[in-house]
């Protein structure tokens, strides 16, 4: 197995959490009395938990040590104004709505600004965001490159929009557009980037039709990382300032302060105009808390702050993305089909290409997933018809998504390259046995988010 030794560790490890891989007869127990669903699993049967990305990452000395701090007033927290000072300078956005995570500001967004009957145009919505669109009564409408829809496709920048759809739909329908929405990194194609000069595209597309901009900025410091990386001109420019310069094409974000806050719970709203702010607060107090707390304690305002300066940082970057690259050329050499390029924050396995022989109806994508827990005590997540297929409320046929993936998110500053080899070992073994696999069907199926909850059996 190669080694990663391209990259200096940027830390050392300060405190440890015991895991162990559980026996396969534990874990075939485990699974069955899940469902065959590995939401279902307590994470005690889990080895290398790569779920998500999402809160399940490591805090820095700095973050630990800023909670002691925290100011747990009601109202006026030293602890918010340090945060607002630092989303303001990250982001250029005067005002800082907290929420108590990424959805929280979706939630506020939606019922500041959108009707029913809108829609809400984007490179590719998150699940939870096309679910509060759906809520406010709202199309989303998914408007990615045809190559972000495609596993095999090396464009460097998938998670970019069709800059002529997003024209043709703001010709079509400006009137019940009340913003578009891009999604840095585009978490449910592969975590991928988006260009400069695509969001810059955007912009100027609805800022024509005076439409305007928002980022959904979880992952937007990997996205600034991938830009200075590929693209021309930005090879001088630290993450920081890029990150900033792309959205100061905007008109506000929100963010899930659970990935690139690299905190455990947490997220903001962040607003340029004075009067959506105030329409924002209004129904930030009933739903997430007062202004200077939004749903969160005070020491979590202060994680947050730290770690929004630490995820900007150069050599942290360069370890997080080259972890990642780090997995997808380890199954990569072992002939396993994925996303490429891979994306930030994961390694996404095509499950169709994995497993040719299951159909869609038979969710390959859950059925691989089953077999890395199986197999190693692995747990990813499909992406693919479980989680994103849809009835069609007048045919009754699926729609099925554009991919049947199975993601391996990693989480930041968690794993050594050692669980990264134990990982693709397994995934190599599953694949040296894949012709045994068999499809599932799913036994129950709640009416919305149904992945989370659904139970399978082996057809
Ligand atoms: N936007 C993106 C792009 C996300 O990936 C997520 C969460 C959210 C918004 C919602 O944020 O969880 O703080 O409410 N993604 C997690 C994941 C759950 O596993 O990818 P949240």
């Amino acid at each position: 197995m190669r080694p990663r030794n391209e990259y200096a560790e940027p830390y050392r490890i300060k405190m440890v959490e015991s895991i162990h891989l559980p026996e396969e007869s534990r874990r075939e127990e485990a699974i069955r009395e899940a469902g065959l669903n590995l939401f279902n699993l307590d994470s005690s049967d889990v080895y290398v938990d790569l779920l998500t990305d999402s809160g399940t990452g490591a805090m820095s000395q700095e973050q630990w040590s800023a909670m002691m701090r925290g100011d747990e007033a009601y109202a006026g927290s030293r602890s918010f104004e340090r945060l607002a000072s630092v989303v303001r300078r990250t982001t250029g956005y005067d005002h800082l709505v907290v929420t108590h995570q990424g959805r929280g500001a979706e939630h506020l967004l939606m019922r500041s600004l959108v009707s029913e009957g809108d829609r809400i145009p984007g490179n590719m919505h998150f699940d939870t965001t096309q679910g509060h669109i759906l809520l406010a009564g709202a199309e989303p409408v998914n408007l990615v490159i045809e190559e972000g829809r495609r596993a095999e496709s090396d464009h460097p920048f998938k998670g970019n929009i069709d800059l002529e759809a997003l024209e043709a739909e703001l010709a079509a329908h400006g009137d019940r557009i009340p913003f578009v929405l891009m999604t840095i990194t585009c978490n449910n194609n592969g975590g991928q980037p988006v260009s400069a000069e695509n969001i810059r595209g955007a912009a100027a597309v609805a800022s024509r039709r005076g439409i305007p901009l928002f980022f959904d900025a979880a992952r937007f410091a990997e996205n600034a990382y991938f830009i200075r990386e590929r693209e021309e001109g930005y090879g001088d420019r630290s993450p920081a300032e890029i990150a900033r310069e792309i959205l100061s094409l905007g008109d506000g974000c929100t963010m899930s302060a659970k990935k690139d806050g690299i905190a455990n719970i947490g997220g903001f709203l962040a607003l340029r105009d004075d009067e959506l702010y105030r329409k924002a607060v209004e129904w930030q107090i009933p739903f997430e808390g007062f202004t200077t707390y939004g749903g969160l304690a005070g020491r979590d305002l202060e994680a947050v702050a730290t770690g929004l300066g630490e995820v900007l940082e150069p050599t942290y970057l360069e370890d997080r993305l080259g972890g990642t690259r780090y997995l997808a050329d380890l199954l990569l050499d072992e002939g396993i089909p994925i996303v490429t390029p891979p994306g930030g924050h994961g390694v996404f396995i095509d499950a169709s290409a994995f497993l040719p022989g299951i159909p869609r109806d038979q969710f390959p994508g859950q059925a691989l997933a089953v077999e890395l827990y199986r197999r190693g005590g692995v747990r990813g997540v499909e992406l693919g018809t479980a989680a994103f297929g849809r009835t069609d409320p007048d045919t009754g046929e699926t729609i099925y998504p554009d991919m049947e993936l199975v993601r391996l998110a990693i989480p930041r500053r968690t794993y050594t390259d050692r669980h990264l080899a134990h990982v693709a070992r397994t995934v190599a073994r599953v694949w040296a046995n894949r012709d045994g696999i068999r499809g599932l069907k799913m036994t129950y199926e709640a009416p919305v988010l149904r992945h989370f909850t659904a139970r399978y059996e082996w057809v």
